[in-house]
């Protein structure tokens, strides 16, 4: 029977980790355990920032954006004497497990953590769903709705003037983000690494529009693909359409979770304690065809996650 685990939040935040937390909590303390929360991470685990909770700790949390336990990224918890630190710190409080919210970056310690006797389960947690194991990652459906709230605010003062937006929007490597919010928001094109893209080509596209009444255009741009300035002011000198460049940066990693990001996050929190609970650790939880599964943290790691390129055609299809 696991008596203690530990809960903390790695990497870039994202909303919803608190609901993530809260249900570790919570479905610990219904089991009869004592649970931790770390502070900063892997950084607050080798300097010993751990505090107890209970329920009120938790109560409130679960409509806030952030994370209350706070996150960072360690670099000293890369080295092995880092990771041995941590463990002899989870030992001192008795830790028998260790749910951790975060990235692939941060399931990489916790597999390390692993490897030296402490079970840790990672919990998906970042805005850019660039998790391979999983169809969702928490914070992924706040991220986009935050950013296609601002796309359409950016839309209402470019359709005043007439002008092309050109919206940089996070994600990292990956164009989820992008293409998602380009196809919420009406985007005329959508520019990711994943799929070529060829800047004469929206130029043109943009003249034929206009000249059939097109007032306003939506280029969205991922931030793997990056330079929206270099790209507003290529596209307004090819096209004569004055064009804003505008980078939305890590706004979109604000602000209270929505629905899908506090239920998913509840369900995979809860699972988590369950695999601890059965003293099953190495083990990144995610979601498949809707369900919540788990996979040993190598296996996860080594995956790769296509892009929906359909769902990229069928925005260009419909694009005017
Ligand atoms: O992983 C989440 C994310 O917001 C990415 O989209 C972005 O590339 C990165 O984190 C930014 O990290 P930081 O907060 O360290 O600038």
């Amino acid at each position: 029977m696991i008596k203690t685990i530990g809960v903390l939040t790695s990497g870039g935040d994202a909303p919803g980790m608190n609901a993530a937390v809260r249900a570790v909590v919570r479905s610990a303390l219904k089991k009869g355990m004592t649970v931790y929360g770390v502070k900063r991470g892997y950084c607050g685990l080798i300097e010993d920032d751990l505090e107890q909770m209970d329920e009120l700790s938790v109560a409130g949390i679960i409509k806030q954006g952030g994370t209350m336990l706070y996150t960072a990224r360690s670099a000293e918890f890369r080295t092995e004497e880092g990771v041995l630190r941590a463990k002899e710190i989870c030992e001192s409080h008795g830790l028998e497990g260790l749910v951790v919210i975060g990235g692939d970056g941060s399931f990489r310690g916790a597999a390390d953590l692993s490897a030296h006797g402490i079970p840790c389960v990672g919990l998906p947690g970042t805005i850019d769903n660039d998790i391979a194991c999983t169809e969702y990652t928490i914070g992924y459906d706040t991220a986009m709705n935050t950013a296609m709230e601002l796309m359409d605010k950016l839309s209402d003062t470019s359709q005043s003037h007439y002008r092309c937006s050109v919206v940089e929007v996070m994600g990292r490597g990956a164009g989820f983000i992008a293409v998602n919010t380009g196809i919420a928001s009406g985007a005329l094109e959508i520019i990711t690494k994943e799929m070529p893209y060829d800047l004469d080509k929206i130029a043109k596209k943009m003249l034929e529009y206009k000249a059939r009444g097109k007032q306003n255009f939506i280029i969205v741009v991922a931030e793997s693909v990056g330079h929206a300035d270099e790209i507003a002011k290529l596209i307004q000198e090819k096209t004569g359409i004055e064009t804003r460049s505008t980078i939305l940066g890590h706004v979109q990693r604000g602000g209270s979770p929505t629905v899908r990001d506090r239920v998913v996050a509840t369900e995979m929190g809860y699972y988590a304690v369950e695999l601890l609970e059965q003293g099953i650790g190495n083990r990144v939880v995610g979601m498949q065809g809707g369900k919540i599964v788990d996979f040993d943290i190598q296996e996860a790691l080594s995956m790769s996650k296509p892009y929906d390129e359909r769902l990229h055609h069928i925005a260009e299809d419909i694009a005017f």
